[in-house]
C-alpha cells in the first residue's frame, strides 16, 4: 500500500474505512461476548437462577472499577453455560457480530475451567466452540480458531489438569493463554505447564501488563516464552522493555474499551496506543468482552481513533498488524493483506 494513497483518504472518511476495511480478532474472551439478552435466555433454557433480576438490572451492575470488579461478574455470566448447544450459541453469536464488523479471522479465547468447576465436562465445551469455528468459513465467511486459557488465580497444578483433559480434543485448539487476575499472580507461576504447552507445539500467549507491571511481560517472554503479549500497556514504563518489543517484533492485543472500562486510562484520550505506535511497537486492536465493555471490533477502533487522533496510515497498519500478528501461514496471510489492501484502494 503506498502512503500517497493513504493521505489521499480524508478523514471524513475515516470511520466508514475502520468499518469496512477487513481485520482480525486476536483478543476475545467468547465467555466476554455473552450479552445479557443471551445469559438470560440459556439461564431460562437451563433452569439457572441468576442474582439479577432483568437483563436491565445485570446491564446496569456493568460499573467496573477494576479487572477484578468486572470478573467477579464475568463469572457469574458464564455461569448459565451448560451444554454443547450453549457453547455453540454463544460462539455464532459472536462470529455473527464479528461479521458485521468486517472481522474476517478471530482467534477466540476460552476459559474451560470456568465451566468444568461447574461440572461441564471439557468435550462439552470445546465441541460446542469447534462446532461453531468449524461452520464459519462456509456459512459467514469468517475464520475462527480456538486458544485454551488458563486460569492465573488458580495453581499450576490446576492448569496442568486442564491441559489433560483438553488432550484428546488437541486438533480443535491452536494455542494457549493465560488470563484472570493478573496482579499476583505472575506469568512465572505456570513456567512449567508452558512449557510442556510448547513440546506439544502449541502457540503461546499470555495476558501481562494489562494492570501488572512491565515485569510480567518480561517473565512471559523469557519465562513462558509467548509469542504475542495480550495487552502489554504497562510496557511504557520501561524503556528497555520497549525496545524488547519492538526489536523483537512481539505483537501487543491492545483493548482500548476495555482499559477505559476497567479504568487503567480515566478517559480514551488517556490510552498510550499512540506511544506504543511511535516506540514502532507492533500493536492490533482488540476488543476483549465486547458484551461487558460497549463495543466489539469497530466500536472499538471508530472510538479510539476520534479520541487519540489516528489517521488512515494507522488503520492500515493496524490492520495490516492483526494478520501479520495472527497465527495463520503464510498464503493465508498474502490473502487478507490482499484484500486490506483492494479496500484501502476502493477508498483513496
Ligand atoms: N478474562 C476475561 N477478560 C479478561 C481480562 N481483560 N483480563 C484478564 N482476564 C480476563
Ligand atoms: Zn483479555
Amino acid at each position: 500500500m503506498n502512503t500517497d494513497a493513504l493521505e489521499r483518504i480524508s478523514p471524513i472518511r475515516l470511520p466508514d474505512l475502520l468499518r469496512r476495511m477487513p481485520k482480525a480478532e486476536l483478543h476475545i474472551h467468547i465467555e466476554g461476548s455473552l450479552e445479557p439478552e443471551l445469559i438470560f435466555a440459556l439461564a431460562a433454557r437451563n433452569g439457572v437462577v441468576l442474582p439479577y433480576a432483568s437483563v436491565d438490572a445485570l446491564r446496569q451492575a456493568y460499573a467496573f472499577t477494576n479487572l477484578q470488579s468486572f470478573l467477579d461478574i464475568y463469572y457469574a455470566g458464564a455461569s448459565v453455560m451448560l451444554t454443547e448447544q450453549d457453547f455453540f450459541d454463544m460462539a455464532w453469536a459472536y462470529l455473527e457480530r464479528a461479521t458485521a464488523d468486517n472481522v474476517v479471522h478471530a482467534e477466540i479465547f476460552f476459559d474451560p475451567q470456568t465451566h468444568t468447576a461447574r461440572g461441564v465436562s471439557m468435550e462439552t465445551v470445546i465441541n460446542g466452540l469447534h462446532r461453531a469455528c468449524a461452520k464459519a468459513p462456509g456459512a459467514l465467511g469468517i475464520n475462527a480458531t480456538l486458544i485454551m486459557c488458563f486460569l492465573r488465580h488458580l495453581s499450576e497444578e490446576e492448569a496442568f489438569q486442564t491441559l489433560e483433559q483438553a488432550m484428546p480434543l488437541r486438533d480443535k485448539f491452536i494455542g494457549v493463554g493465560l488470563d484472570s487476575s493478573e496482579l499476583g499472580h505472575p506469568p512465572e507461576k505456570f513456567a512449567r505447564v508452558f512449557a510442556r504447552c510448547r513440546e506439544l507445539g502449541l502457540h503461546l500467549v499470555a495476558h501481562a501488563g494489562e494492570e501488572g507491571p512491565p515485569a510480567y511481560i518480561w517473565t512471559a517472554l523469557d519465562l513462558l516464552k509467548v509469542e504475542r503479549i495480550d495487552h502489554g500497556i504497562q510496557s511504557v514504563k520501561d524503556a528497555a522493555l520497549m525496545g524488547r518489543l519492538a526489536r523483537d517484533r512481539i505483537p501487543l492485543t491492545v483493548c482500548p474499551l476495555s482499559n477505559l472500562k476497567l479504568r487503567v486510562f480515566p478517559t480514551l484520550a488517556d490510552h498510550n496506543l499512540g506511544q506504543l505506535f511511535d516506540a514502532g511497537l507492533v500493536a492490533t486492536i482488540n476488543s476483549d468482552d465486547p458484551a461487558y465493555f460497549g463495543g466489539y471490533m469497530n466500536e472499538n477502533f471508530v472510538q479510539t481513533f476520534a479520541a487519540i487522533g489516528l489517521t488512515a496510515q494507522h488503520a492500515y497498519t493496524l490492520a495490516n498488524n492483526s494478520f501479520t500478528a495472527s497465527f495463520i501461514d503464510d498464503v493465508q496471510r498474502r490473502a487478507y493483506i490482499d484484500r486490506l489492501d483492494a479496500c484501502f484502494d476502493s477508498f483513496a
